[in-house]
């Protein structure tokens, strides 16, 4: 098969950052003795998009392996995270903040309350056990790695959400990541109570742990019927008098709209609460929120926005947003929070900052292919009158599916797909979707299937796998 020239290309620049990724990683403080610009973030990963999006595109794009350093830091962050847990708010379970380090710190760092006092780190990076499992339906690596992670996340938060006045269950304090609104006294503040994306990570947190339940047979346990019990009394997701996703549980007036952070959006992307599909009225309401935003901001902003459009199948913005990032950047002239690449193509924050390189090959998988365990969506947000022709090859669905697309002047050619459930040998139902059209097919274990334009199954044949 023959790939798009750049998606080859682009495919060993992120071969590269993984390497360099690791490298990073593993010897932070080697890199800060040398005072290197590249320490934007002081050695700290952040864990309010930045850590995460660097893993983004690793389930998508079948280097789920790579993921392994992340699970075994989350092994260490949850030691430390439950004494924070249990010493800063008498809580059970564990906790990580926005800022941690290669020592696995946890508690809250100094600094600013609007970045600092965000207790949602692990609940959020607990989101890829779940989505590790649902790509590989690796069974084990569920019961004996994630699950255990799984249920001292959901224990803190359930033990950190409080009754409201309304009857809702609330976080606070709370905080939406680096943002400010404006009080009602007309003063700039940051802290209220249920922010959106906290309800957001939680709901998503509180889904897995009920589904990973359930296949490990576990729904009876008194952890998992509280989660139960806990997740239809979260506060819903509101639209704001001017149509937008609300950012806060009330409607503050926001000084910075175009702000680079686009956490209110968490349930579309890289949540999966908000759908097409489950909640048009929403993701109309997020469309509001994007434009409301503007196109501007660092590097792993715009690639944000690119999954984000992706993800509401508008694959004019998604472009749009590819071309903004693909803006040289002169690293003599470079300004603050303005991204783009430089002319080696690594991402400017500025300065140089890995995110936005592994978040948009993320987000480019994204306008191929998306995936529930049941839908196969084919080319969602395809620019088809800019890349008309062209082929991927191996990207990966929930289910586990691998998935091959070819298309042609400007419609859908040749789709093949292998579906491989280690763990159990019964059929997978899925339904494919291209333009419109809904096809249920059946895939078998262990076969490649072919389809075509009409989604016509036109060949099967046994793997040699
Ligand atoms: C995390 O726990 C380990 C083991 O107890 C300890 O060595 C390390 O200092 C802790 N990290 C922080 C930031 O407290
Ligand atoms: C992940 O798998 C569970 C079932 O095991 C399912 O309920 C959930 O919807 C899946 N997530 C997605 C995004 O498909
Ligand atoms: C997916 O990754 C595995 C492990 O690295 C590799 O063996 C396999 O060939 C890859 N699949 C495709 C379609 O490239
Ligand atoms: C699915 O396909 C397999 C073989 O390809 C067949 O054995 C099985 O009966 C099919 N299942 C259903 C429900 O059609
Ligand atoms: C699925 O892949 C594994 C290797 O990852 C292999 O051992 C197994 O035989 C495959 N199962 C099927 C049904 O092809």
């Amino acid at each position: 098969m023959k790939i798009h020239p750049w998606w080859s290309f682009y495919s060993s620049l992120v071969d590269i950052c993984l390497f360099l990724l690791h490298d990073l990683e593993l010897r932070l403080p080697t890199c800060r003795a040398y005072g290197t610009k590249i320490l934007v973030q002081h050695g700290t990963p952040h864990v309010n998009i930045n850590l995460e999006m660097n893993y983004w595109q690793s389930l998508p794009c079948n280097l789920s392996e790579c993921q392994e350093p992340l699970f075994d830091f989350l092994t260490y962050l949850s030691i430390n995270g439950s004494k924070t847990a249990q010493v800063n708010y008498l809580a059970s379970g564990w906790v990580i903040h926005h800022k941690t380090d290669i020592w696995a710190k946890s508690s809250a760092d100094r600094g600013k309350v609007v970045w600092a006092l965000w207790p949602m780190g692990g609940a959020w990076l607990c989101t890829h056990l779940w989505e590790h499992y649902n790509y590989t339906m690796d069974r084990d690596f569920l019961e004996k790695r994630a699950y255990p992670l799984l249920e001292g996340c959901a224990s803190f938060l359930l033990d950190w959400l409080i009754e409201g006045h309304d009857g809702y269950l609330e976080t606070n304090p709370s905080t939406s990541p680096e943002h400010e609104f404006i009080a009602p006294d007309g003063k700039l503040a940051c802290v209220s109570y249920s922010s959106t994306m906290d309800m957001a990570i939680i709901r998503e947190v509180f889904s897995a742990i009920i589904s990973a339940a359930e296949v490990l047979e576990k729904n009876e346990d008194a952890l998992v019927e509280k989660v139960l019990k806990s997740l239809p009394r979260l506060r819903p997701t509101k639209i704001a008098e001017d149509g937008s996703i609300m950012e806060w549980a009330q409607d503050f007036k926001d000084p910075e709209v175009h702000h680079r952070h686009l956490s209110h959006l968490f349930g579309l992307f890289p949540g999966h609460t908000i759908t097409i599909e489950k909640n048009p009225d929403l993701c109309k309401a997020a469309e509001k929120t994007l434009q409301k935003r503007g196109e501007e901001g660092p590097g792993w902003s715009i690639t944000w926005k690119t999954a984000l459009w992706a993800r509401l199948h508008d694959q004019e913005h998604a472009y749009r947003m590819v071309k903004r990032l693909f803006n040289l950047v002169d690293p003599e002239h470079e300004k603050h929070f303005e991204g783009g690449l430089y002319s080696n193509l690594f991402a400017a924050h500025p300065p140089f900052q890995i995110d936005a390189n592994f978040g948009f090959t993320a987000a480019v998988a994204e306008m191929l292919v998306q995936s529930t365990l049941n839908d196969l969506y084919l080319l969602p947000a395809l620019p088809w009158d800019k890349w008309s022709s062209g082929c991927v090859k191996g990207l990966k669905a929930r289910g586990g599916e691998t998935v091959s697309i070819c298309w042609k002047d400007g419609d859908l050619h040749e789709v093949g797909i292998y579906s491989n459930y280690s763990n159990n040998d019964h059929d997978s139902f899925k339904t494919l979707h291209y333009r419109g059209t809904s096809v249920k097919v059946n895939l078998s274990a262990g076969k490649i299937y072919t389809f075509n334009r009409q989604l016509k199954c036109t060949n099967l044949h046994q793997s040699i796998v």
